[in-house]
């Protein structure tokens, strides 16, 4: 078997908020891929980065009161633990906010520019006069001209699925000051991409993408294709153009460079050489890991910008779908909307991976994470299945021969059966179908359990005259055991490690499997614990409250208009709430909570308790004795840790910025809020 050289991406992450199970999918469908060539013994380099530009991070970090640079390195190291977690083994992680992909991104713009491949024009956008700054279309809201609907973003309406331009609503405000937009025209570069239409019709169609994915591209190629805006205008957080004073790149033009930069930062540390990778003939191959939504960017600007400026183009994209849970798009309110680090506060990761290898296919479909389906395959597959036959197997070596396996195969059939597999289960890998490879894998471990079943060792380990054996029995499936979980090594590297320690041996995936014969084992040690179902509840109430405590605390910007102010109410209803002021009598943590406090506030004749999202900003001691303020009519809600009878009001982006309001000296605890 020839060596191969490949480098491999998945997307990158935004880091503009935390990973959920979305970003998993990807990353650990990328890394079992990873980690099945580098068992194979190729030379595999994973890489990634945070994409750290644009204008949506720049007002996180502005609302948090934070720099852009101080905002991208918070996230990225949440980002990079939430992968360690999860044993996502990348070579090298990296930031598009680097002085790598700043030198590419600029060299490539040069080069297509010298290229004749860039276009200046006037285009007229909405901006916004009070933040001094073009409004994307997410950035502006109104009233739906067709169905009159409020509250309605720049593009379409929820409520009636009408889609206009931003100019077309009716009282459009900017969703950041809430002030009304007005027309204004600046020059924006543009890259030329219709004139790649020839090259990039052959190249989609050249067995690098899958076939849904290619047709998908070739309409968009039969439409014709537009030139691409590259640029944006200050004030946005990225690099300037060259030559260009107050004009930035586009996010989407340095985030696929961020490849790139990533991989120049892995081998100025490695002593690799970078052109070895993307030099036009670069003999590496190079794949890229993305989900179905930024297919554009990938399958057409990117490659047709590694045309123009002369460097390797992919040698296949590979595409996935979306995510899933319990049949329905994410959703905050059921909690199925669930951040990796929630994950992991509740279970292993490697249930999560061997269930996504379970459900993954090389195809586009959606993956649906069944939570049912999830305990009950990690249940019967990973512990019921596959350790089960270590554990029922290792106590009669220790018994019957000292630890020491014994000296020959006893059923070479069954030894031929699941060591001639490994090419049929290695293609699948090769191919992302890897819930082909567990299939197999599973059915291989039935017939391990059977045999052993079969061969009943717990009877002939009785009888001396027999009990060699039920030595020779129990050695072989040890044996099978050890080749099934080389097999799905890439799947459960920490398992697969644990079962490294218990058989004293490396998991290796050789051109011929050989049997480790009169070979001394440990004793068997519980290596996986089953899934239970109350913590399935548990981590869906977690990502519920979290998401409730991460929306309640904070005060909305009121919204202005010049005209009719919109998301305006009634007297009437603005007069139902019953604002009380209130005394701390006390405050506390909440075990398994990270975002609450639980406070128990008198309302003079009256005490109630009211959990409230402000553990960031306070110790529980600070808050006592301290009057705030307590929507007192609100309803109580259940949540996983008690009933919450009321609201605290503080005001603040969030995090540990928020701030409980205090009424001014004089006011006691029961005084309604006038
Ligand atoms: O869609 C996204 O989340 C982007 N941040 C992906 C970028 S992938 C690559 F091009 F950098
Ligand atoms: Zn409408």
């Amino acid at each position: 078997m020839s060596k191969r050289q490949i480098l491999v991406t998945s997307a990158l992450p935004y880091a503009n908020g935390p990973l959920h199970l979305g970003h998993l999918l990807e990353t650990i469908q990328t890394d079992i891929w990873v980690r099945f060539q580098k068992l194979r013994g190729h030379d595999c380099t994973y890489l990634c980065a945070d994409d750290a530009h644009g204008t949506a991070i720049m007002l996180t970090a502005e609302k948090l009161g934070i720099t852009p640079e101080e905002q991208i390195k918070r996230i990225q190291a949440d980002h990079q633990s939430d992968f360690d977690g999860f044993l996502i083994d990348f070579d090298n992680y990296y930031s598009t906010h680097s002085p790598e992909c700043e030198h590419y991104a600029q060299e490539i713009y040069k080069r297509l520019d010298a290229n004749g491949h860039i276009e200046k024009r006037e285009i007229t956008q909405l901006f916004d006069p009070e933040k001094e700054l073009f409004l994307a279309d997410r950035y502006i809201k109104g009233t739906c001209p067709k169905c009159k609907t409020d509250d309605q973003y720049g593009d379409n309406c929820e409520a009636c699925g009408a889609t206009y331009t931003p100019a077309d609503l009716i009282n459009p405000r900017s969703v950041i000051s809430g002030a009304t937009p007005v027309e204004k025209a600046s020059t924006h570069y543009f890259f030329k991409l219709a004139e790649f239409t020839d090259f990039l019709k052959s190249w989609t169609r050249s067995e690098r993408l899958q076939p849904q994915i290619a047709n998908k591209l070739g309409e968009w190629l039969e439409a014709g294709l537009n030139s691409w805006d590259i640029s944006r205008d200050a004030p946005y957080f990225g690099f300037e153009i060259p030559g260009a004073p107050g004009k930035y790149f586009y996010v989407w033009l340095d985030a696929p460079i961020g490849y790139m930069a990533s991989c120049a930062n892995w081998c100025e540390k490695n002593g690799r050489s970078f052109d070895e990778f993307w030099a036009e003939d670069s003999k590496t191959e190079l794949y890229h890991f993305i989900g179905k939504d930024i297919i554009n960017f990938h399958g057409l600007f990117w490659p047709a910008m590694l045309d123009s400026a002369g460097f390797r183009k992919p040698s296949a994209i590979y595409v996935h779908g979306f995510l899933t849970v319990n049949g329905k798009k994410m959703s905050k309110s059921r909690g199925t909307f669930i951040n990796a680090g929630t994950y992991l506060k509740h279970f292993q990761p490697e249930y999560l991976r061997y269930y996504f290898a379970a459900k993954l296919s090389g195809g586009v479909d959606d993956i649906d994470l069944s939570l049912d389906d999830f305990i009950q395959r990690v249940n019967a597959d990973l512990v019921g299945k596959l350790v089960n036959i270590a554990s029922r197997s290792a106590k009669f070596i220790h018994k019957g021969n000292a630890g020491v396996l014994s000296d020959s195969v006893h059923n070479a059939d069954l030894w031929e059966r699941v060591t001639g597999k490994a090419d049929d289960i290695a293609h699948c890998y090769e191919q992302r179908e890897y819930s082909r490879a567990v299939r197999e894998i599973m059915a291989l471990a039935d017939a391990v359990n059977e045999y052993f079943d079969a061969q009943e060792p717990w009877k002939t380990a009785k009888d001396p005259a027999t009990e060699a054996q039920a030595v020779a029995v129990s050695s072989q499936c040890i044996n099978l055991f050890k080749v099934l979980m080389t097999y799905l090594k890439p799947v459960v590297p920490a398992l697969a490690g644990q079962v490294e320690g218990f058989l004293k041996t490396e998991l290796d995936w050789p051109e011929r499997f050989e049997p480790l014969l009169v070979h001394r084992i440990e004793k068997f040690k519980p290596m996986i614990t089953r899934v239970e179902a109350d913590a399935v509840d548990k981590m869906l109430a977690d990502s519920r409250d979290e998401a409730a405590a991460a929306k309640a605390p904070v005060a909305k910007k009121p919204v202005k208009s010049s005209t009719e102010p919109a998301g305006q109410i009634e007297f009437d209803d603005f007069a139902k709430i019953d604002l009380r002021i209130v005394e701390i009598v006390n405050a506390e943590y909440v075990e398994g909570a990270d975002k609450l406090l639980k406070l128990t506030v008198s309302l003079g004749d009256e005490t109630r308790q009211v959990f409230s999202g402000i553990r960031d900003a306070y110790e529980p001691a600070q808050l006592i004795g301290k009057l705030t303020v307590l929507v007192a009519n609100l309803k109580p809600r259940k949540m996983r840790f008690g009933l919450s009878e009321g609201m605290v009001l503080a005001a603040g982006p969030g995090g540990g910025d928020i701030y409980l309001l205090e009424p001014h000296e004089g006011a006691k605890a029961g005084m309604q809020v006038k």
